[in-house]
């Protein structure tokens, strides 16, 4: 079976642009039989940014929730927690040893803090730690100690999981094939969801819908979403409209051709995100009624978690002896 790998850091709620990005597409490509998915919460990535360990832990409890409330089941996908299978740890460092520092310099996670600093006026590696700096290196070591075929990401981690590749073929040249070089699955349509102010949306941002919000607060949010001052009988053009890129990821097909021809007519935004809330809503009701069930027993989350890690493990491990035999440790 060919693994597919991917992971949501806890450093916020869930959000629209995950759920639509990654997580949703994600479950699409696990009903291929041929596929072992294998889908964690980036703990240790999240300690890059969360320097609260409740906070951290909660967060944690909110990505492993709101997976299963939509439909991950336990017993058919390996699901666990990053920092819970240490072989990742540990392959993080021997990897780390074949990242130049020039490709991490170039990292975007990394080079947008310093931007921001720069443009600011500040010292460049203001608020920058380590972590962050190697985040791509630990991220390679997610995807390759589980020779992953495919990567469901949103566009932001393309280049992540394209130095994750490059760092395999460095590994590779050295001491002849071992890792798989992965492919970031991106979707054309949904690589970028905007948020509420029109810029990506994000954490970092404050922009996010989160994707569990409670109906009221739902409805709310998405009457703040950013969009142009036509008057209500103008034309719109739905392909480059915020509200039209969310209602096709919750609507039905022929629900979407209509709304696609409503708005090339002329409705009101205001009537369309009405309809966009009463699609999303009438979708999420149900996992986000399961998502609060399952926040509330976390002893039950630990139970899937450590059994997914012992899953993941099992894995690792072995192919991580072969690795340290490999470079003579
Ligand atoms: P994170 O936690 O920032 O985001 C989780 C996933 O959501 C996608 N995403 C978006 N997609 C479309 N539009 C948006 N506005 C949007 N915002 C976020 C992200 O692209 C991502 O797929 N480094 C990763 C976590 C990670 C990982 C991995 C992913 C750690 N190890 C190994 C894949 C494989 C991250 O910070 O994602």
């Amino acid at each position: 079976k060919k693994t597919i790998v991917t992971g949501i850091k806890p450093t916020g709620k869930v959000h629209l642009g995950n759920y639509i990005g990654a997580i949703k597409p994600a479950l699409e490509l696990a009903k291929n039989k041929d596929y072992q998915p294998v889908y964690f919460i980036a703990d240790y990535h999240g300690l890059t940014k969360i320097h609260n360990g409740e906070e951290l832990r909660d967060l944690s409890y909110g990505i492993a929730a709101t997976w299963i409330a939509l439909g991950l089941d336990p017993a058919q996908f390996i699901f666990y927690r990053q920092s819970d299978v240490p072989e990742i740890f540990e392959l993080n460092w021997i990897l780390s040893c074949f990242a130049s520092k020039g490709l991490l310099n170039r990292a975007h996670a990394y080079k947008s803090m310093v931007d921001a600093n720069q443009q600011a006026g500040r010292d460049p590696d203001t608020g920058v730690n380590i972590g962050l700096f190697t985040y791509p290196v630990l991220m390679a070591a997610d995807i390759l100690l589980f020779k992953s075929s495919l990567v469901p990401v949103g566009k932001d981690q393309q280049q992540h999981v394209e130095i994750a590749r490059d760092i395999a073929e460095v590994f590779n040249k050295a001491y002849g094939d071992t890792f798989h070089l992965p492919t970031p699955k991106i979707e054309k349509d949904s690589s970028v969801i905007l948020g509420l102010d029109g810029r990506k949306m994000s954490k970092s941002y404050n922009n996010t819908i989160p994707l569990f919000e409670e109906s009221k607060k739902l409805k709310k949010l998405i009457n703040k979403i950013k969009t142009d001052s036509l008057p209500p009988e103008a034309p719109k053009d739905p392909d480059s409209s915020t509200i039209f890129s969310l209602y096709k990821q919750f609507a039905e097909e022929a629900e979407t051709k209509d709304f696609h021809d409503r708005l090339l007519k002329g409705i009101g935004w205001g009537e369309a995100k009405q309809e966009l809330f009463q699609v999303m809503d009438r979708f999420l009701s149900e996992p986000r009624e399961k998502y609060h069930e399952l926040i509330s027993s976390p002893a039950q989350l630990d139970d899937i978690l450590t059994a997914g890690a012992d899953k993941a493990r099992n894995i690792a491990a072995p192919f991580l002896k072969e690795i340290r035999g490999k470079v003579g440790l």
